[in-house]
């Protein structure tokens, strides 16, 4: 195992993060800051929890994930269903807390959105936790949890969920405003590439865990079919690069029926001003949002990640979003990795858009923030891209400032300089990005975690 002692720092955050119940360790908190005034950070957010999950199966710390994993199935059943209203039983928790933690009374309480700030339910959860049973069930090599009736019958209902029908007319998943990382008015509605790329990788999980019996059969028949339409989809309506540019700038509107080019009816005046010199050739990357009428031009790190990642991208494209990375060095990664969004929005655009939310004003917090937790996904997208010049320099970067700024949440500013005016210290999730990037480096045994997410 590698150990700098600033990695050896790293891990008393994640260690005095765990949090216990039973006698047994089932989760981490989000940050461990004193000076937090009254928030849920001193929870366990599950999408918090993946990095976590990650380093503990690194380092063979297997019983904290498969807690964990069984822990947060079991909460489904403290979901209210409200009046009037059918329950969603594949919905998973934002985050859970242990109440009174030390006592024998100690119980776990669950946050489906209805506790957080602004009541945004999180659509994430379920597809990271099943993305991370297939890493745990392939890690650990114990199946018996996946395979257990209990947790067949779980991945059924949330297959179900996510698969049901609604208002769709393609295969991307449809979702409110705030229902993933961002999980704040931020624009974020309709179809977002974060949600599309955990689609992806939750899909191609759940195929695997699923045994292929009677019960479990036309399940799979769906998730086989939707795995290659969502693909062909992302791949096309949601990849821009120079040429695709030049064909929305030059696109007629108004085209009826089957033959249409202009499908979803883009006007080229929504083409922003900042896109045009962006895009030297070689690059290009998966916009954050399409719709009708609609294309989010905004770069979105997480869900260009993932994509990556997932291989939701072909590795042609990775290999662009990689050049895109190179070529915006100081825009997209800046003084502290990683840009959360390229470019912020302002005035007008930042009223409508999140609703006046000074939390996220300008190049501060999810409106172009810069975030270290998501150093991580930016090491395995590199790898998987071939590019681990790239990845070095931003660990190195890294490196050299977070553990001095006391593991900060997130960073302020165009260049990400400047300590989020909100920010929390003692971040989980910024430590163990940091451990995972280390590892994923210099510790060729750990590449093994890294391939259970790779299709
Ligand atoms: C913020 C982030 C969210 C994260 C939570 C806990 O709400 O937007 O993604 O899960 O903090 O760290």
């Amino acid at each position: 195992m590698i150990h700098s002692s600033i990695i050896n720092e790293a891990y008393a955050v994640l260690n005095e993060a765990i949090i216990h119940h039973n006698g047994q360790a089932i989760g981490t908190v989000a940050a461990r800051d004193k000076t937090l005034s009254a928030s849920n950070y001193n929870e366990c957010f599950i999408r918090d929890f993946f990095p976590s999950a990650l380093v503990f199966l690194m380092d063979g710390r297997h019983d904290i994930v498969r807690n964990f994993l069984q822990a947060v199935l079991q909460l489904r059943s403290q979901q209210q269903q409200m009046e009037g209203h059918e329950l969603a039983e594949g919905l998973m928790p934002a985050s859970f807390a242990v109440t009174a933690e030390n006592s024998e009374t100690a119980s776990l309480v669950a946050d489906f959105g209805d506790r957080a700030i602004g009541r945004v339910a999180p659509v994430d959860s379920a597809m990271w936790w099943i993305i991370l049973l297939r890493s745990y069930s392939i890690i650990s090599g114990d199946t018996s949890l996946a395979h257990s009736e209990s947790f067949q019958h779980g991945i059924r209902q949330i297959l179900k969920l996510y698969l049901k029908e609604s208002f769709e007319t393609s295969p991307a998943m449809l979702v409110p405003d705030g229902s993933c990382m961002i999980d704040r008015r931020m624009g974020v509605n309709g179809h977002p590439l974060e949600i599309q790329s955990l689609f992806y990788g939750m899909l191609l999980s759940a195929k695997e865990l699923l045994l292929n019996n009677d019960i479990n059969q036309p399940l799979l028949v769906m998730v086989r079919k939707r795995v290659q339409t969502l693909r062909s989809y992302i791949r096309l309506y949601y990849w821009l690069d120079i040429e695709r540019l030049n064909e929305i700038h030059r696109y007629n509107s108004e085209e009826f029926g089957w033959d249409a080019v202009n499908v979803l009816n883009i006007n080229p005046e929504i083409i922003p001003e900042w896109l045009d010199g962006w895009l030297p050739n070689d690059t290009g990357y998966m916009v954050g949002n399409v719709g009708p009428g609609k294309i989010d031009f905004r770069f979105f790190t997480l869900g260009n990640l993932l994509a990556i990642l997932f291989g939701l991208t072909t590795d042609a494209q990775a290999t662009k979003i990689m050049n895109l990375y190179e070529a915006h060095w100081d825009k997209l990664i800046g003084q502290m990795p990683l840009k959360i969004i390229y470019p912020a929005v302002r005035g007008d655009e930042w009223v409508f858009m999140t609703g006046s939310d000074p939390k996220n004003v300008a190049w501060s917090y999810h409106n172009g923030g810069n975030w270290p937790s998501l150093l991580w996904t930016f090491t395995g997208a590199a790898l998987r891209a071939g590019r681990e010049d790239l990845a070095r320099s931003a660990f190195d970067i890294t490196m050299a400032r977070l553990p001095q700024d006391s593991w900060a949440e997130y960073y302020d500013g165009k260049a990400g300089s400047l300590i989020g005016r909100r920010a929390n210290l003692n971040q989980t999730w910024s430590a163990t990005s940091l451990i995972i990037a280390n590892r994923l480096l210099d510790d060729p045994d750990s590449l093994a975690v890294f391939e259970t997410m790779v299709f």
